[in-house]
Protein backbone atom coordinates (compact mmCIF):
# COMPACT_ATOMS: atom_id res chain seq x y z
CA UNK A 1 0.00 0.00 0.00
CA UNK A 2 1.04 3.57 -0.78
CA UNK A 3 2.54 5.38 2.50
CA UNK A 4 -0.40 7.22 3.59
CA UNK A 5 -0.56 10.96 2.05
CA UNK A 6 -1.06 13.54 4.61
CA UNK A 7 -4.18 15.57 4.09
CA UNK A 8 -3.27 18.91 3.76
CA UNK A 9 -5.86 21.02 5.54
CA UNK A 10 -6.83 24.41 3.97
CA UNK A 11 -5.39 26.81 6.26
CA UNK A 12 -8.80 28.84 8.27
CA UNK A 13 -9.04 32.32 7.00
CA UNK A 14 -9.12 34.86 10.00
CA UNK A 15 -9.56 38.45 10.56
CA UNK A 16 -7.70 39.68 14.14
CA UNK A 17 -9.02 42.66 16.22
CA UNK A 18 -6.75 43.15 19.05
CA UNK A 19 -5.20 45.77 21.79
CA UNK A 20 -1.54 44.52 21.78
CA UNK A 21 -0.89 43.99 24.61
CA UNK A 22 1.90 41.63 25.55
CA UNK A 23 -0.79 38.49 24.75
CA UNK A 24 -2.47 39.89 21.87
CA UNK A 25 1.26 39.84 21.01
CA UNK A 26 1.95 36.56 21.29
CA UNK A 27 -1.35 35.51 19.83
CA UNK A 28 -0.53 37.14 16.51
CA UNK A 29 2.72 35.22 16.37
CA UNK A 30 1.33 32.13 16.93
CA UNK A 31 -1.40 33.21 14.06
CA UNK A 32 1.59 33.95 11.99
CA UNK A 33 3.66 30.78 12.93
CA UNK A 34 0.58 28.21 12.39
CA UNK A 35 0.11 26.69 8.89
CA UNK A 36 -3.25 26.09 9.93
CA UNK A 37 -4.10 29.72 9.76
CA UNK A 38 -3.70 31.86 7.50
CA UNK A 39 -4.33 35.70 9.25
CA UNK A 40 -5.74 37.69 6.58
CA UNK A 41 -5.72 41.33 8.35
CA UNK A 42 -5.25 42.87 11.73
CA UNK A 43 -7.68 44.98 13.09
CA UNK A 44 -6.52 47.46 16.57
CA UNK A 45 -8.84 48.60 19.06
CA UNK A 46 -8.06 50.80 22.25
CA UNK A 47 -8.30 48.67 25.31
CA UNK A 48 -4.61 47.64 27.19
CA UNK A 49 -3.58 50.88 25.75
CA UNK A 50 -4.60 53.87 23.65
CA UNK A 51 -5.19 53.48 19.70
CA UNK A 52 -2.09 54.93 18.44
CA UNK A 53 -0.18 52.50 21.13
CA UNK A 54 -1.74 49.39 20.25
CA UNK A 55 -1.61 49.93 16.26
CA UNK A 56 1.81 50.32 16.42
CA UNK A 57 2.50 47.36 18.63
CA UNK A 58 0.77 45.12 16.36
CA UNK A 59 2.88 46.63 13.46
CA UNK A 60 5.80 46.40 15.13
CA UNK A 61 4.62 42.24 15.91
CA UNK A 62 3.76 41.93 12.28
CA UNK A 63 7.61 43.41 11.23
CA UNK A 64 8.61 40.97 13.81
CA UNK A 65 7.87 37.80 12.22
CA UNK A 66 8.56 39.71 9.03
CA UNK A 67 4.90 39.87 7.69
CA UNK A 68 4.34 43.08 5.85
CA UNK A 69 1.93 41.85 3.96
CA UNK A 70 -1.03 41.36 6.67
CA UNK A 71 -2.01 44.73 6.82
CA UNK A 72 -3.66 46.62 10.07
CA UNK A 73 -6.55 48.90 10.17
CA UNK A 74 -7.28 50.92 13.31
CA UNK A 75 -10.72 50.95 15.16
CA UNK A 76 -12.13 52.77 17.79
CA UNK A 77 -10.19 54.79 20.14
CA UNK A 78 -13.07 54.62 22.52
CA UNK A 79 -15.78 52.30 23.85
CA UNK A 80 -19.33 53.20 22.34
CA UNK A 81 -20.77 55.12 25.08
CA UNK A 82 -17.64 55.31 27.92
CA UNK A 83 -14.69 56.84 28.66
CA UNK A 84 -11.69 54.42 28.08
CA UNK A 85 -9.67 52.67 30.62
CA UNK A 86 -6.93 50.88 30.01
CA UNK A 87 -4.05 48.41 31.61
CA UNK A 88 -1.09 50.43 31.79
CA UNK A 89 -0.50 48.99 35.09
CA UNK A 90 0.24 45.62 33.39
CA UNK A 91 1.14 46.32 29.82
CA UNK A 92 3.03 49.15 30.35
CA UNK A 93 2.37 53.19 29.04
CA UNK A 94 2.88 51.82 25.63
CA UNK A 95 1.05 48.53 25.71
CA UNK A 96 4.08 46.57 25.64
CA UNK A 97 6.87 47.31 28.38
CA UNK A 98 9.69 44.81 28.27
CA UNK A 99 10.86 44.69 24.79
CA UNK A 100 12.59 47.59 23.28
CA UNK A 101 11.70 47.17 19.59
CA UNK A 102 12.58 49.01 16.61
CA UNK A 103 9.71 51.80 15.47
CA UNK A 104 7.41 49.83 12.85
CA UNK A 105 8.78 50.18 9.09
CA UNK A 106 5.16 51.14 8.21
CA UNK A 107 2.28 52.82 8.74
CA UNK A 108 -1.05 51.09 9.35
CA UNK A 109 -3.24 51.23 6.00
CA UNK A 110 -5.75 54.40 5.81
CA UNK A 111 -8.94 52.84 5.76
CA UNK A 112 -10.73 52.12 9.03
CA UNK A 113 -11.12 48.98 10.60
CA UNK A 114 -14.81 49.20 10.05
CA UNK A 115 -14.49 49.74 6.65
CA UNK A 116 -11.54 47.35 5.58
CA UNK A 117 -13.67 44.45 7.89
CA UNK A 118 -16.37 45.44 5.35
CA UNK A 119 -14.59 45.12 2.24
CA UNK A 120 -13.42 41.28 3.44
CA UNK A 121 -16.75 40.26 3.86
CA UNK A 122 -18.19 41.40 0.73
CA UNK A 123 -15.17 40.10 -1.15
CA UNK A 124 -14.50 36.71 0.61
CA UNK A 125 -16.18 33.71 -1.18
CA UNK A 126 -16.10 31.39 2.23
CA UNK A 127 -17.73 32.80 5.31
CA UNK A 128 -14.58 33.94 7.79
CA UNK A 129 -13.79 33.85 11.17
CA UNK A 130 -13.49 37.26 13.08
CA UNK A 131 -11.03 36.64 16.72
CA UNK A 132 -10.93 39.45 18.98
CA UNK A 133 -8.71 39.67 21.63
CA UNK A 134 -9.57 43.56 22.87
CA UNK A 135 -12.63 44.91 24.17
CA UNK A 136 -15.51 43.83 20.98
CA UNK A 137 -16.02 47.97 20.19
CA UNK A 138 -14.85 46.94 16.51
CA UNK A 139 -17.27 43.81 16.49
CA UNK A 140 -19.83 45.85 17.61
CA UNK A 141 -19.93 48.10 14.93
CA UNK A 142 -19.47 45.22 12.76
CA UNK A 143 -22.87 43.54 14.09
CA UNK A 144 -24.93 47.19 13.95
CA UNK A 145 -23.60 48.26 10.75
CA UNK A 146 -22.68 44.90 8.25
CA UNK A 147 -25.69 43.33 9.02
CA UNK A 148 -25.89 43.08 5.13
CA UNK A 149 -22.42 40.82 5.46
CA UNK A 150 -23.11 38.63 8.67
CA UNK A 151 -23.60 35.48 6.11
CA UNK A 152 -20.15 36.24 5.62
CA UNK A 153 -19.06 35.71 8.84
CA UNK A 154 -18.53 32.03 10.39
CA UNK A 155 -18.25 33.06 13.59
CA UNK A 156 -16.57 35.55 15.71
CA UNK A 157 -14.02 33.85 18.35
CA UNK A 158 -13.62 36.54 21.44
CA UNK A 159 -11.09 36.08 24.29
CA UNK A 160 -13.06 37.97 26.98
CA UNK A 161 -15.85 37.30 30.21
CA UNK A 162 -15.58 34.57 32.79
CA UNK A 163 -18.29 32.20 34.49
CA UNK A 164 -17.10 33.07 37.87
CA UNK A 165 -14.61 35.88 39.15
CA UNK A 166 -13.09 38.69 37.43
CA UNK A 167 -9.86 39.94 37.01
CA UNK A 168 -10.40 43.37 36.57
CA UNK A 169 -13.00 43.83 39.20
CA UNK A 170 -14.36 41.24 41.17
CA UNK A 171 -17.46 40.75 38.56
CA UNK A 172 -15.52 41.22 35.45
CA UNK A 173 -12.97 40.71 33.18
CA UNK A 174 -11.19 43.03 31.58
CA UNK A 175 -12.18 43.22 27.90
CA UNK A 176 -15.86 43.32 29.00
CA UNK A 177 -15.36 45.79 31.41
CA UNK A 178 -14.07 48.18 29.14
CA UNK A 179 -16.63 48.34 26.99
CA UNK A 180 -19.66 46.34 28.30
CA UNK A 181 -22.31 47.71 26.08
CA UNK A 182 -20.26 46.78 23.14
CA UNK A 183 -19.91 43.10 24.31
CA UNK A 184 -23.83 43.51 24.88
CA UNK A 185 -24.55 44.07 21.05
CA UNK A 186 -21.76 40.84 20.35
CA UNK A 187 -23.91 39.00 22.63
CA UNK A 188 -27.31 39.25 20.94
CA UNK A 189 -26.02 39.66 17.20
CA UNK A 190 -27.19 36.43 16.77
CA UNK A 191 -24.05 35.22 15.27
CA UNK A 192 -22.44 32.19 15.81
CA UNK A 193 -20.03 32.86 19.04
CA UNK A 194 -17.20 31.31 21.00
CA UNK A 195 -16.19 32.63 24.32
CA UNK A 196 -12.67 31.94 25.90
CA UNK A 197 -12.94 33.07 29.60
CA UNK A 198 -11.04 33.54 32.27
CA UNK A 199 -12.18 29.64 33.57
CA UNK A 200 -9.68 28.95 30.24
CA UNK A 201 -7.32 31.68 29.84
CA UNK A 202 -6.09 31.20 33.55
CA UNK A 203 -4.99 27.32 33.04
CA UNK A 204 -2.67 28.51 29.58
CA UNK A 205 0.00 30.07 31.74
CA UNK A 206 3.56 30.27 30.88
CA UNK A 207 6.29 30.93 33.38
CA UNK A 208 10.15 31.61 33.39
CA UNK A 209 10.86 28.71 32.44
CA UNK A 210 9.37 28.85 28.86
CA UNK A 211 11.09 32.41 28.50
CA UNK A 212 14.52 30.64 29.16
CA UNK A 213 13.78 27.97 26.62
CA UNK A 214 12.78 30.88 23.78
CA UNK A 215 16.16 33.15 24.89
CA UNK A 216 18.83 32.67 22.12
CA UNK A 217 16.74 30.70 20.06
CA UNK A 218 16.21 33.81 17.11
CA UNK A 219 15.28 37.27 17.06
CA UNK A 220 11.62 36.63 17.15
CA UNK A 221 11.58 34.05 20.65
CA UNK A 222 14.10 36.46 21.82
CA UNK A 223 11.16 39.07 21.60
CA UNK A 224 8.62 36.68 23.16
CA UNK A 225 11.03 35.92 25.86
CA UNK A 226 11.16 39.65 26.56
CA UNK A 227 7.86 40.14 26.55
CA UNK A 228 7.04 37.05 29.10
CA UNK A 229 9.81 38.67 31.36
CA UNK A 230 7.54 41.76 31.82
CA UNK A 231 4.10 39.76 31.78
CA UNK A 232 5.33 36.93 34.10
CA UNK A 233 7.14 39.42 36.45
CA UNK A 234 3.93 41.52 37.00
CA UNK A 235 1.52 38.83 37.34
CA UNK A 236 4.16 37.11 39.86
CA UNK A 237 4.51 40.13 41.75
CA UNK A 238 0.72 41.26 41.39
CA UNK A 239 -1.34 38.11 41.75
CA UNK A 240 1.67 35.26 43.23
CA UNK A 241 1.21 33.01 40.64
CA UNK A 242 3.95 31.03 38.96
CA UNK A 243 3.04 32.57 35.50
CA UNK A 244 1.29 34.86 33.15
CA UNK A 245 -1.78 33.45 31.38
CA UNK A 246 -1.25 33.70 27.41
CA UNK A 247 -4.80 34.78 27.43
CA UNK A 248 -5.23 36.28 23.71
CA UNK A 249 -3.67 32.87 22.48
CA UNK A 250 -6.04 30.33 23.09
CA UNK A 251 -8.06 32.15 20.53
CA UNK A 252 -5.57 30.84 17.93
CA UNK A 253 -4.63 27.69 19.49
CA UNK A 254 -8.67 26.79 19.87
CA UNK A 255 -9.40 28.03 15.81
CA UNK A 256 -5.81 25.19 14.95
CA UNK A 257 -7.00 22.17 17.35
CA UNK A 258 -10.56 22.76 18.54
CA UNK A 259 -10.39 19.76 20.99
CA UNK A 260 -7.94 21.77 23.15
CA UNK A 261 -11.19 23.18 25.15
CA UNK A 262 -14.07 21.89 26.83
CA UNK A 263 -17.42 23.86 25.79
CA UNK A 264 -20.65 24.40 27.13
CA UNK A 265 -23.04 26.13 24.61
CA UNK A 266 -25.56 28.31 27.04
CA UNK A 267 -27.10 32.07 27.28
CA UNK A 268 -24.27 34.50 28.30
CA UNK A 269 -25.67 38.24 29.31
CA UNK A 270 -23.66 40.98 30.29
CA UNK A 271 -24.55 43.54 33.37
CA UNK A 272 -24.15 47.03 31.62
CA UNK A 273 -26.25 48.99 34.38
CA UNK A 274 -24.72 48.38 37.86
CA UNK A 275 -21.76 50.03 38.74
CA UNK A 276 -20.94 47.31 41.62
CA UNK A 277 -21.27 44.27 38.84
CA UNK A 278 -20.80 46.32 35.15
CA UNK A 279 -19.26 44.04 33.07
CA UNK A 280 -20.20 40.99 34.35
CA UNK A 281 -20.74 38.21 31.83
CA UNK A 282 -23.54 36.43 33.31
CA UNK A 283 -23.46 32.28 32.10
CA UNK A 284 -26.51 30.34 32.73
CA UNK A 285 -24.47 27.13 33.45
CA UNK A 286 -27.04 25.52 35.28
CA UNK A 287 -29.68 26.66 32.14
CA UNK A 288 -32.09 28.19 35.42
CA UNK A 289 -33.16 31.26 32.96
CA UNK A 290 -35.49 30.87 30.02
CA UNK A 291 -32.83 33.01 27.79
CA UNK A 292 -31.85 31.41 24.88
CA UNK A 293 -28.80 29.60 24.14
CA UNK A 294 -26.67 32.32 22.18
CA UNK A 295 -22.98 31.31 23.22
CA UNK A 296 -20.18 28.08 23.30
CA UNK A 297 -18.37 28.57 26.06
CA UNK A 298 -15.10 27.35 27.12
CA UNK A 299 -14.99 25.46 30.38
CA UNK A 300 -11.93 23.88 30.41
CA UNK A 301 -8.67 23.24 28.39
CA UNK A 302 -5.93 20.76 28.13
CA UNK A 303 -3.01 23.15 29.74
CA UNK A 304 -0.35 20.02 28.53
CA UNK A 305 -0.91 19.87 24.79
CA UNK A 306 -1.84 23.80 24.67
CA UNK A 307 1.87 25.01 26.15
CA UNK A 308 3.12 22.40 23.98
CA UNK A 309 1.39 23.71 20.84
CA UNK A 310 2.30 26.94 21.24
CA UNK A 311 5.62 26.65 22.75
CA UNK A 312 6.31 24.31 19.34
CA UNK A 313 4.77 27.04 16.96
CA UNK A 314 6.76 30.23 19.27
CA UNK A 315 9.66 28.27 18.58
CA UNK A 316 9.52 27.60 14.56
CA UNK A 317 9.26 31.67 13.94
CA UNK A 318 13.06 32.02 13.60
CA UNK A 319 14.74 30.06 10.54
CA UNK A 320 17.08 28.12 12.12
O1 LIG B 1 -8.50 39.96 30.62
C1 LIG B 1 -7.51 39.61 29.68
C2 LIG B 1 -7.67 40.40 28.43
O2 LIG B 1 -7.50 41.78 28.70
C3 LIG B 1 -6.59 40.06 27.38
O3 LIG B 1 -7.13 40.23 26.09
C4 LIG B 1 -5.52 41.08 27.63
O4 LIG B 1 -4.76 41.38 26.45
C5 LIG B 1 -6.36 42.27 28.01
O5 LIG B 1 -6.77 42.90 26.82
CA1 LIG C 1 -6.03 41.71 24.51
Amino acid sequence: MLGAVPIKTVPKRILLDCDPGHDDAIAIMLAAASPEIELVGVTTVAGNSLLENTTRNALIVLDMVNRPDIPVHSGRAAPLVRELRTAASMHGDGGLDGPVPNAPTREANSANALGYIENILENEVEPITLVATGPLSNMADVVTELGHLHHKIEQIVFMGGAIELGNWTPAAEFNILVDPEAAEIVMESGLKLTMIGLEVTHQAWLDDSHAQALRGKGECEDFVAELLDHFVGFHQQRFGWPGAPIHDAVTIAHLIDPSLLITIVTNVTVETKSELTLGRTVVDVYGVTDRAPNVTVGTGIDRGRFVTLLMQYLLSLSPN
